[in-house]
């Protein structure tokens, strides 16, 4: 009895070595493909430094963000009150508690109406992450971004000056923008948009994905990484990699052309280059590509094969990768939902 005891822990202490070891070369391989986690402690504030230093990746960080800032944020970012018919907030299309998306297949805003090129909203979790900004990168750093679509007429359709006329009009947002910038802040469309920014920054969402890169071999199921060993060998990390295993510029239908290509006019940037999503959270951020045809991954990740590596992805690979897939779901941060002040006589009404 005692005998078969030892044996058996013998026997489980070298398939956890084997396993073990196993596990470190998978680690130092996915490294070496150029997945990296997401930094945090040290590495986080240094990589922050690098970015506001850099300006050509200077998709938003700004170090010397405050408390009072981020919170201010957050609240513009729930506040439907910043589109002309009081009904649309960034929220809506990027929904914090879905993944950070609206899972429909096309953005819908103002007046129902749907993205005129056919665009699914990609999520705002980690997009600070990105080197570039929306499908055709046309953005680089998060405050820029958030200006445009509070402007857009499919979107929030509201002028600068609305947005500007609305939050001056609450007295309880302007003692917010002088506790976050000092008494003497001028409230502009810019600065509205660069809030925004900070909440944005903060919604990094590490996983047990990052504690296996970090150096816990533990942290992924053995079939979790297998897929993460098949995706670096179909040749996927050629794009999907960096910390978002995604969020630069690349070509989109080496091989051949995307199966729904005609859905919608989106043909990417000038050059035909399309932002790569990010993968992180991928498992909650459905219907996928850049105009929403596929709900399964499978057939996404089958799709990628066929068109952009011109190899067959079976049923199982593809089952594997979308295993591996479920460990880039992150804990998501804890957001309170912001109470937000009453209009006054001076805010501007809803126009529909
Ligand atoms: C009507 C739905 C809708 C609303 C409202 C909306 N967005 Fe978007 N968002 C989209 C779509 C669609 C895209 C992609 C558009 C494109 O690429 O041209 C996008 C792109 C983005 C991106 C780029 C992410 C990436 O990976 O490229 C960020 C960040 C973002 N939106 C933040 C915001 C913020 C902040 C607000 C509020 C000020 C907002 N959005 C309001 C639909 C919406
Ligand atoms: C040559 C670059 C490249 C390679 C290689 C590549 N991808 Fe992609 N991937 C992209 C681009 C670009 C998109 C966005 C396409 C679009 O929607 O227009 C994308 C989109 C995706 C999406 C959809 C994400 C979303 O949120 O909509 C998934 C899933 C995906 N890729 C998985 C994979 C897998 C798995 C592999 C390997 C079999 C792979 N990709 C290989 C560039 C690449």
């Amino acid at each position: 009895m005692k005998k078969t005891a030892l044996i058996g822990s013998v026997i489980t202490f070298c398939a956890i070595n084997a396993f073990g070891a196993i596990n470190q070369e998978l680690i130092q391989k996915a490294k070496n493909s150029g997945l990296q986690p997401i930094p945090s402690g040290k590495a986080l504030a240094a990589y922050q430094l690098q970015k506001a230093k850099d300006t050509d990746l200077a998709t938003g960080y700004n170090p010397k963000m405050t408390q009072a800032q981020i919170e201010l944020g957050k609240k513009l970012y729930f506040d439907p009150r910043i589109s002309s018919s009081n009904l649309i907030s960034c929220n809506t299309c990027h929904n914090l508690a879905l993944g950070g998306v609206d899972v429909v297949p096309v953005a819908i805003g103002e007046k129902w109406q749907p993205n005129p090129h056919h665009l699914n909203s990609p999520t705002v979790y980690n997009s600070v992450f990105n080197s570039v900004q929306f499908w055709d990168g046309r953005a680089f750093h998060l405050g820029d971004q958030a200006q445009g679509p509070i402007q857009n007429p499919v979107e929030m359709a509201a002028t600068p000056k609305l947005v500007v006329e609305k939050i001056t009009s609450i007295p309880a947002y302007v003692d917010e923008f002088k506790k976050a910038y000092g008494n003497k802040v001028k409230i502009d469309f810019k600065l509205i948009g660069d809030t925004i920014a900070m909440f944005e920054e903060t919604l990094v969402t590490p996983s047990r994905y990052d504690d296996f890169l970090n150096g816990n071999p533990k942290a992924l199921s053995k079939q979790e990484q297998e897929g993460l060993n098949t995706f670096i060998d179909k040749g996927c990390i050629a794009c999907h990699n960096g910390i978002n295993l995604g969020g630069t510029m690349q070509p989109f239908g080496i091989v051949k052309p995307y199966e729904f290509a005609n859905v919608g006019d989106f043909k990417g940037d000038a050059n035909g280059m399309v932002k790569v999503p990010t993968l992180r959270n991928i498992a909650e951020t459905m219907p996928y590509f850049h105009n929403g045809q596929y709900w399964d991954v499978k057939d996404a990740i089958k799709e990628m094969g066929a068109i952009q590596l011109g190899i067959t992805i079976n049923d199982q690979e593809a089952k594997k990768i979308e295993t591996f897939f479920q460990s880039l779901t992150g804990t998501k941060p804890t957001i309170t939902y912001p109470v937000l002040a009453p209009v006054t006589d001076k805010t501007p009404k809803p126009i529909f």
